[in-house]
C-alpha cells in the first residue's frame, strides 16, 4: 500500500495546468467518492493497527496534495473561462456602433454629386491665401470694406493703413479658388470648389467665424445669364425637389456683373408663408452673376472672347434649410446626440 500511495503522489505531482488537465475530471478521478484517493482511505480501514500510523500520515499527505492540485486546476480554468470582453463568444459581432457622416459633409457631397452630373470638376485652393486671390484679382477696390480687419483674419499685413496684394490672410470666401483655377487653366472651365472659409464674426445662432462654401465657375465662349439660370434651376430641383421654384433678385458683388441672389420657394410652407421663410415664401440660398470682365482680364482670360458665370453658396445655410436646424453652432459642437441623427450613403 505504501508503494501505491507513493506512485499516486508522484502521478498527482506530475499533473500541471499546462498539461491541459481539466479540474472536474481530476476531481472525479482522484477525490470523488469512488476516486483513487478515496478508495485508498476505504482500504485503510482494514490494515493492521501497527501500520496505521505510518500509512495514515502518508494518506493524509496524499489527500492534501490532491486537494491543493485540484484547487490550482480549478482557479486556472475559472480564470480562462470567466467571461471577459475579449472571450465572450455571445457578444454581437458588431459591437462598435458605426459613426455617421457630418451633416455638412452630407450636404457638400450632395452638391458635388449634382454638379458632377452636369460635368463640373472639383478644384481646391489654400485656406491661407493672399490678398490678391481673395480680393484684388476679384475686382475689390482697394478701399473695399470687406478687406477690413473687422471681417478678415490677417496673418501678416504689410501696412496698417493700406492693403497690399501680398498680405497674407485666411480666405473669407471660396471665390479665391476661381482666381487660382482661371490663372492655371485655359477655358473652357467648369468647376466647383468646396471648402472652409473664415470671417471675423461673433459666434451666434446665425453666424460663425468658420463655415463652408461651395463656389461654382463656368467659363466658355457664349456663356449667358440663361445658362446660369438653367444650371441653378437644375441644382434647386435636384437638391430640394422637382416642385421647387427659384427667383433671382438683383444684387451686387465686385466680381460679377450683373450680380444676383437666388431664392428657392420655401419647402416648409410651399410658398404660402411660415416662420422659417419669415412669411415671404422664399429662402435665399446663394449669390451669383456673370464673371466681371475685369476678373477675366486679371486672370489673363480674354473678356472679348470668353464669358462665364459664377455662384457661391454656404453649406451650413443649405444644411440648416434641409434639416430644419435653427442654430448654426450645432454643426461645430460635436455633440453625438446631434450627429447621430444624420445617416447618409453619400
Ligand atoms: N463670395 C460670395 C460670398 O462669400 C458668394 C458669391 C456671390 C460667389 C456671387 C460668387 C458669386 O461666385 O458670383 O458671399
Amino acid at each position: 500500500m505504501i508503494e501505491r500511495i507513493k506512485l499516486l503522489r508522484e502521478e498527482i505531482s506530475s499533473i500541471t495546468p499546462e498539461s491541459g488537465e481539466d479540474a472536474e475530471k481530476f476531481r472525479i478521478k482522484y477525490l470523488s467518492r469512488k476516486g483513487l484517493v478515496s478508495l485508498l482511505f476505504d482500504e485503510f480501514r482494514n490494515i493492521p493497527p501497527e501500520e496505521k500510523k505510518e500509512i495514515g500520515k502518508l494518506l493524509n499527505l496524499l489527500k492534501e496534495e490532491a486537494q491543493s492540485k485540484y484547487q490550482l486546476l480549478k482557479s486556472i480554468s475559472e480564470k480562462t473561462l470567466s467571461v471577459t470582453k475579449e472571450n465572450d463568444l455571445t457578444r454581437t459581432s458588431f459591437p462598435i456602433s458605426l459613426g455617421t457622416r457630418h451633416p455638412i459633409s452630407i450636404v457638400r457631397n450632395e452638391i458635388i454629386e449634382i454638379f458632377s452630373r452636369l460635368g463640373f470638376t472639383i478644384s481646391e485652393g489654400p485656406e491661407i491665401e493672399d490678398d490678391d486671390h481673395v480680393f484684388t484679382s476679384l475686382n475689390f477696390a482697394p478701399e473695399h470694406p470687406a478687406r477690413d480687419m473687422q471681417d478678415t483674419f490677417y496673418i501678416s499685413r504689410l501696412s496698417q493703413e493700406d492693403s497690399s496684394p501680398d498680405d497674407i490672410l485666411l480666405r473669407t470666401h471660396t471665390s479665391s479658388v476661381q482666381v487660382r483655377v482661371m490663372q492655371s487653366t485655359p477655358p473652357p472651365i467648369r468647376t466647383i470648389s468646396p471648402g472652409r472659409v473664415f470671417r471675423n464674426e461673433a459666434i451666434s445662432a446665425r453666424a460663425h467665424c468658420i463655415f463652408h462654401q461651395v463656389e461654382g465657375l463656368y467659363i466658355d465662349k457664349n456663356v449667358s445669364f440663361a445658362d446660369l439660370k438653367q444650371t441653378l434651376l437644375y441644382f434647386a430641383h435636384e437638391m430640394f425637389g422637382r416642385d421647387t421654384k427659384i427667383r433671382i433678385r438683383p444684387s451686387y458683388f465686385p466680381f460679377t456683373e450683373p450680380s444676383g441672389e437666388m431664392d428657392v420657394s420655401c419647402r416648409i410652407c410651399k410658398g404660402k408663408g411660415c416662420n422659417v421663410c419669415k412669411y415671404t415664401g422664399w429662402l435665399e440660398i446663394l449669390g451669383c452673376g456673370m464673371v466681371h470682365p475685369n476678373v477675366l482680364e486679371s486672370c489673363n482670360i480674354s473678356s472679348t472672347e470668353f464669358t462665364g458665370f459664377a455662384f457661391g453658396m454656404g453649406i451650413e445655410r443649405l444644411a440648416m434649410l434641409k434639416y430644419q436646424i435653427n442654430d448654426l453652432r450645432l454643426f461645430f459642437e460635436n455633440d453625438k446626440r446631434f450627429l447621430d441623427q444624420f445617416r447618409s450613403y453619400i
